[in-house]
């Protein structure tokens, strides 16, 4: 009789790159003959994968409480392994497991392809000799080297994508900008370029497969140079709208500094980039901008959105707000404010400040009370709500192409897509239709709410 296979789940923190971290993960496991168990089935797995984030301290918390629960399941069952991956695991090595000595293996973001035999080694190993590090069994398996070009392993890794029609491809991985605040350049490592054919091949394989739209991922994929040196960004961008099969390309998350003439043209040009930036702002005063080592001032950015509009005047543009960075004064804050309302962003993502161990910001002086960043905070996301839901009311009555991805969580009678713009569009389908994820639409928008639109089909 064949010997059933092990089980893994895996619970994801963290950004569009770490999700797509885990379905490789998720891949190589799988390759490794492990079978993947879904959130209700959580106790049946051998082995529990928290894929972990560290960009702010909520989401480490967020971590550390859903680990710590699991101490007990692991008392009740000694055979279950927990792992510990991604960028919490790399910025704290050994060092988890003086919180956590129960956990098995740890292994950073750049570790991803090696995985596999460590997850298999542990489970054989400690069926062999039971017991963890605190009860005298083989010690944990760690993997937190940043080597050679270490990225390029984790980029070329097969993903096991759950969801049409949407799929990431990751482009390059880690990051140079050293921005003040920020862990990632110490949790992912120096920026490293996939070749842009291999980019190429994954998108064709994805298309026979069925997906139909793309999300090139990076932390900073408008610094893209091809490894042989023959490609940036917007020619990357060109090859990859010739890939038949594909309707639609995304990519994620574009550095201001890097936005050039060429990428502005080929969003505005090619046929199937949609109409979509990603262009984190992080402060509206340049005082705060210098100390972030973002190295744009306002009026720089302001100027690209003029030129990314001047071009495409329905572009929808998202941003990022960090609120009440060390030393910003109640005069930047309302710079910010005044930023979001000249600018009117579709929408944007905003947080409190929260001091990273080992960053420059963490030792800045004028590090602000919780409560004055909150009220920045708060007051940034009730300026916004008010523009979002402004510019989604302006889009009543218009007619806009929608993707469809499947039945709107809220009413399973409905369908939930996207418009290019990337706004979510809830709508009730003819039953005649059959529409299934992947297909586009033209629909009539006939209501703009805060966080998503409501369409019908038009009357023919
Ligand atoms: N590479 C991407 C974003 C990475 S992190 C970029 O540069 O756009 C996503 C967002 O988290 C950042 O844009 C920033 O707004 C926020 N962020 C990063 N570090 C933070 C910190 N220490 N405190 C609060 N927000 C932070
Ligand atoms: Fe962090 Fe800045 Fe790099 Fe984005 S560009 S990942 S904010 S250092
Ligand atoms: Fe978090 Fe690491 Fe992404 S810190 S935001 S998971 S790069």
């Amino acid at each position: 009789m064949e010997k059933e296979k092990k089980k893994f789940y895996i619970r994801t923190f963290g950004c569009q790159m770490n999700f797509h971290d885990s379905e490789k993960i998720s891949g190589v496991l799988s390759e490794n003959g492990f079978s993947e168990v879904q959130d209700g089935d959580r106790d049946k797995a051998d082995i529990i994968i928290f894929n972990t984030c560290s960009i702010r301290e909520k989401a480490e918390q967020k971590f550390f409480s859903e680990l710590g629960r699991l101490k007990r399941l692991k008392r009740q069952r000694p055979g279950l392994k927990i792992a510990v991956a991604g960028c919490v695991a790399q910025q704290m090595g050994r060092e988890l497991l003086r919180r956590a000595p129960f956990v098995d293996c740890i292994a950073g973001p750049q570790n991803i392809h090696s995985l596999g035999h460590s997850i298999g080694r542990i489970l054989l190993e400690r069926e062999a000799q039971p017991g963890g590090l605190d009860n005298g069994g083989p010690g944990p398996d760690i993997d937190v080297n940043i080597g050679e070009n270490p990225g390029l392993a984790s980029m070329e890794l097969p993903a096991a994508r759950k969801k049409k029609p949407g799929a990431w491809v990751s482009i390059m991985y880690g990051c140079d900008n050293f921005c003040t605040y920020c862990i990632v350049p110490f949790t992912r490592g120096r920026e490293v370029c996939r070749p842009a054919g291999s980019i190429l091949d994954e998108m064709r394989r994805l298309a026979e497969d069925g997906f139909r739209e793309v999300t090139l991922l990076g932390q900073n994929v408008n610094s893209y140079r091809s490894p042989a040196g023959d490609t940036g960004f917007p020619g990357l961008l060109e090859m990859a709208d010739r890939v038949g099969g594909i309707k639609r390309i995304r990519f994620v998350t574009s550095h201001p500094r890097d936005l050039s003439e060429g990428l502005i043209e080929a969003v505005g040009g090619l046929e199937k980039l949609c109409e979509h930036i990603h262009l984190p702002l992080q402060s509206g005063s340049d005082a705060v901008l210098a100390r972030m080592n973002r190295r744009y001032i306002l009026a720089d950015y302001m100027d690209k959105i003029d030129r990314l509009r001047g071009r495409l005047p329905g572009i929808s543009i998202t941003t990022d707000i960090i609120a009440g960075f060390p030393g910003e004064t109640e005069e930047d804050h309302r710079a910010t404010m005044a930023a979001l309302r000249r600018i009117e962003f579709d929408g944007i993502f905003a947080f409190k400040y929260s001091a990273r161990p080992g960053t420059p910001a963490s030792k800045f002086p004028g590090r602000l009370p919780a409560e004055v960043s909150a009220g920045r905070l708060e007051e940034i996301l009730a300026l916004q709500d008010e523009i979002t839901l402004r510019k989604n009311m302006a889009l009543e009555g218009s007619i806009e192409e929608v993707m469809v991805e499947g039945p709107d969580e809220k009413n399973k009678n409905c369908l939930s897509g996207r418009t290019r713009t990337n706004k979510i569009v809830n709508f009730s389908a003819d039953p005649s239709m059959v529409l299934s994820a992947g297909d586009t639409v033209a629909l009539k928008i006939i209501r703009g709410r805060r966080h998503s639109l409501e369409g019908e089909l038009p009357a023919p």
